[in-house]
């Protein structure tokens, strides 16, 4: 019984770190649950999501730039937009994401 409870527990420690790894949040996913309150409406001078005039000098300086501010804040733009439990990966697809509908 004990061994069994073993294993049942490192199955589990397994089973939840490989769903940590595998779900992957969409740009879209974090977009809506991070970035939209204030990317929505265009808060606090936030470029609006859609907005291709706001976005048009944002986006001529390059991805890398994009990503770079996106992660570590830019004036009132937050770190991550907040998102603390957001991968790096998961804030760059969210700037995919916002610069592919403003294009
Ligand atoms: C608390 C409000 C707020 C939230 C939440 C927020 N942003 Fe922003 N964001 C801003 C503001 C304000 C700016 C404009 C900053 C400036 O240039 O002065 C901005 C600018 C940006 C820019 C352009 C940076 C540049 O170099 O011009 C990107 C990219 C961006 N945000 C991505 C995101 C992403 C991705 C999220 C969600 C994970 C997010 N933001 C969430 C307020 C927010």
């Amino acid at each position: 019984m004990k061994k069994t409870m073993l294993v049942l527990a490192s199955v589990g420690v397994f089973a939840s770190q490989a769903s940590f790894a595998a779900a992957e949040r969409t740009g879209e996913a974090v977009f809506k649950a991070s970035c939209n309150m204030c990317h929505g409406a265009g808060i606090a001078g936030a470029p609006k999501f859609g907005d291709k005039a706001a976005w048009k000098a944002r986006i001529a300086q390059g991805m890398p730039t994009l990503y770079t501010n996106a992660l570590k804040g830019i004036r009132a733009m937050p770190a991550k937009g907040t998102c603390a439990t957001c991968t790096d990966k998961e804030i760059k697809n969210a700037v995919d994401y916002m610069v592919s509908k403003a294009k």
